[in-house]
């Protein structure tokens, strides 16, 4: 079964523990937390404190993708307050290898994801080290952004190296995901969907959420 994260980028913020607890109760597998620093993107959300407050309105794992510059400094802070995964950005240079090697030690999964207009090869190092991949299908910064289709042959790439080498490793895709992007994510060999404009302003978050679980390569 295909795994949905919503983003709670789309939530509504007064309420983040509530809505933790919702999109628990409509059957998400992971809790997808943006995490951005205004400088590697162009726009501030929260960090660690914020996530930590959360950590006890629901047993999900938390999947945490840090959009910050210099990443190593803070993966303590984030193991700490209870993230089950952790991914960084190849666009944040040296730093990114230095996270990595931290978040193993740590025993919490790593992750490393990249933007549209960086070239796949680049992250192609760390394939070895990582437990999830993210395929960004818009550039990282802001939800409600159009989904970009060049992505998808990133995505097809990864599920060849995933299975001749990893069968576990996970392939997640996120930005412009809706019930049309998200089939055509899982097609190319997606693993795990990451979506927030789409969920959060769907009528039924539930159905959605049961639907895109179905989608995948053994779909009908
Ligand atoms: C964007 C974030 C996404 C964002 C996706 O930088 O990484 O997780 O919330 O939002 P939608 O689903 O609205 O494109
Ligand atoms: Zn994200």
């Amino acid at each position: 079964m295909t795994k949905i994260a919503p983003s709670m980028l789309s939530c509504d913020f007064s309420r983040l523990g509530e809505e933790t607890e919702r999109v628990t109760e409509a059957g998400a597998d992971w809790v997808h937390l943006d995490v951005m620093d205004g400088m590697l993107v162009p726009n501030i959300t929260f960090g660690a404190p914020v996530i930590k407050c959360i950590r006890d309105r629901t047993s999900l794992p938390f999947d945490a993708h840090l959009m910050i510059e210099g990443p190593d400094r803070y993966i303590k802070d984030f193991v700490d307050a209870g993230c089950d995964l952790i991914t960084v950005h190849v666009e944040a240079g040296e730093s990114a290898s230095k996270a990595i090697r931290l978040i193993k030690d740590s025993g919490v999964r790593a992750g490393i994801t990249l933007n549209p207009g960086t070239p796949i090869e680049s992250i192609e190092p760390f394939l070895p080290d990582v437990d999830l991949v993210l395929i960004m299908t818009v550039n990282a910064g802001f939800g409600g952004q159009k989904f970009h289709p060049e992505c998808l042959p990133k995505i097809e790439r990864i599920s060849e190296y995933r299975k001749q080498n990893n069968p576990r490793l996970e392939i997640s895709v996120d930005g412009g995901i809706n019930s049309e992007t998200a089939r055509m994510c899982t097609d190319a060999g997606a693993t795990v969907l990451v979506a927030g404009t789409a969920l959060f302003k769907s009528r039924d978050m539930a159905a959605d959420i049961a639907e895109w679980k179905g989608f995948g390569p053994n779909a009908e």
